[in-house]
């Protein structure tokens, strides 16, 4: 009788434990969870910080080189334009002066004449340095092969340049930024990397676009701080966003700077 009461005493300490050490682990792995899962969150939050910030800095780039661009275009309306038309009009109104002889007024007609054609050579150029007018009348493969052939005439870059695919006039304004990606990339090429040698491939996949450019120059660390503040490569990469496209920077230094970009 005294042993059966032992047993059973035996056996309720032993339920009873085992429940302790049950709702225990049920209690840890609870809490495990929980405090993963806040992780998680707060991890989730972090990226998605990250990433409001990279969209900002975007943003702000944009707006910079927008007021740059709008700073450049109003000096040389200003100074190329505006400074030769002020004396255009001058002479013109020194032609009204009475009593002129004949060889002032072929002299100040000629003055008009002159500053005229200037004006009308240098506004052209500025619509030039906005709309290349190749790009728009050929179409983006014709506005490459010129950018090529002008850096090609520097001397001091040879660009070699190879196209497969067939762009679609609709795509207009795809195209341009296109063409001002590749400008930035050329420019950086000359005056940051030293390049001798630039390549600059289309191709189609998949119904995707892509472009595959090369340089020999002096490459770059791209994880470097001070490489990070440049305009032209945040313009690059929105203008990339706006293409809807994917951007890849492959740049080690002293191995040159390769970037492929879709669209
Ligand atoms: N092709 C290149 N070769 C060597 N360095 C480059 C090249 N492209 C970019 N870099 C480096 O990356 C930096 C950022 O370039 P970018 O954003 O175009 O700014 P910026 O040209 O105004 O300095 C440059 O200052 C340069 O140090
Ligand atoms: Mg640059």
């Amino acid at each position: 009788m005294k042993a059966d009461l032992i047993y059973e005493n035996d056996l309720i300490e032993i339920i009873i434990y085992t429940c302790i050490a049950f709702l225990s682990m049920v209690l840890v792995l609870i809490l495990f969870f929980y405090f993963s899962r806040k992780k998680i969150i707060q991890k989730e939050f972090e990226k998605k910080d990250l990433e409001i910030h990279h969209h900002k800095e975007l943003l702000r780039a944009g707006i910079i080189s927008q007021e740059a661009e709008r700073k450049r275009i109003a000096q040389d309306l200003h100074d190329d334009i505006s400074s030769k038309l002020n004396i255009v009009s001058l002479n013109s109104h020194l032609l009204m002066t009475p009593n002129l002889t004949v060889q002032e007024i072929a002299e100040i007609t000629g003055n008009i004449i002159n500053l005229t054609g200037k004006a009308l050579k240098n506004s052209r150029e500025i619509a030039h340095g906005l709309l290349p007018a190749v790009l728009d009348k050929f179409g983006l493969h014709a506005g490459v092969e010129e950018l090529c052939q002008e850096f090609n005439s520097s001397k001091s870059v040879n660009v070699s340049y190879q196209n497969q695919v067939q762009f679609d006039d609709l795509d207009k304004d795809k195209h341009l930024h296109v063409f001002r990606i590749l400008q930035e990339l050329m420019n950086n090429s000359l005056r940051h990397g030293k390049a001798r040698n630039i390549s600059i491939v289309f191709v189609e996949e998949n119904g995707m676009k892509e472009c595959c450019y090369t340089d020999d120059g002096c490459g770059f660390d791209s994880k470097d701080k001070k490489n990070q503040h440049g305009l032209g490569m945040k313009n690059i990469e929105s203008r990339v966003g706006f293409l809807e496209g994917t951007l890849n920077i492959n740049a080690k230094v002293n191995k040159g700077v390769e970037v492929i970009f879709s669209f």
